[in-house]
């Protein structure tokens, strides 16, 4: 009995320790990528994966062919932190399609920014559609605005946008980085 609350009062002392280091401001997530998965209980988690800025090769999104979409601009971001996050979200997946499931709600947060991509059925797109979708933002919102548009062709009912990343909600009221 003994030794159980040693332990006990070791793990509390240890999670009181991490509890003092886990950023509690929207605005110190680390930088990377984040997905929502969902096990087959129906448990959601968010999985995170650290991803290599140094390398990310920076390829302007450009606008492309206006077309009426579900869309909409929002507050300032920094165009080359916006740029950063797309490159890490695209290029967190293999090969030229990235598949996802309903509700599987996937980001990239870099410094004060957080690139996103809201599947709202299963679904597949190209890479290049969805990098279509945040040139189509920036050609519609301006470089230094935030917004979110629908990513045309392919399968599913997908938007893919960024935002600031100061707790704004995005995919689903209330969800945030
Ligand atoms: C959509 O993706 C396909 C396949 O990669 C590509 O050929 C096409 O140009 C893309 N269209 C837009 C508008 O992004």
């Amino acid at each position: 009995m003994k030794v159980v609350s040693i332990i006990a009062a070791a793990l509390a002392s240890s999670s009181a320790t991490i509890a003092a280091i886990v950023p509690v401001q929207p605005r110190d997530v680390a930088d990377g990528f984040y997905q929502v998965v969902t096990d087959d209980a129906g448990n959601t988690r968010t999985e995170f994966k650290a991803f290599d800025f140094g390398s990310a090769k920076t390829s302007p999104n450009e606008a492309r062919v206006l077309e009426k979409r579900a869309e909409a601009c929002g507050s300032p971001v920094n165009a080359g932190e916006v740029d950063q996050a797309n490159e890490c979200l695209i290029n967190s997946f293999f090969g030229n399609n990235v598949y996802l499931r309903k509700n599987q709600w996937t980001y990239c947060v870099r410094g004060k920014v957080v690139s996103f991509i809201c599947p709202y059925s299963d679904g597949d797109k190209s890479k290049n559609n969805i990098s279509g979708a945040w040139g189509y933002v920036r050609g519609k919102c301006g470089s230094n605005k935030a917004g979110y548009s629908q990513v045309l062709y392919g399968n599913g009912d997908w938007t893919a946008g960024y935002a600031p990343n100061d707790g704004i909600s995005f995919c689903t009221a209330g969800f945030h980085a």
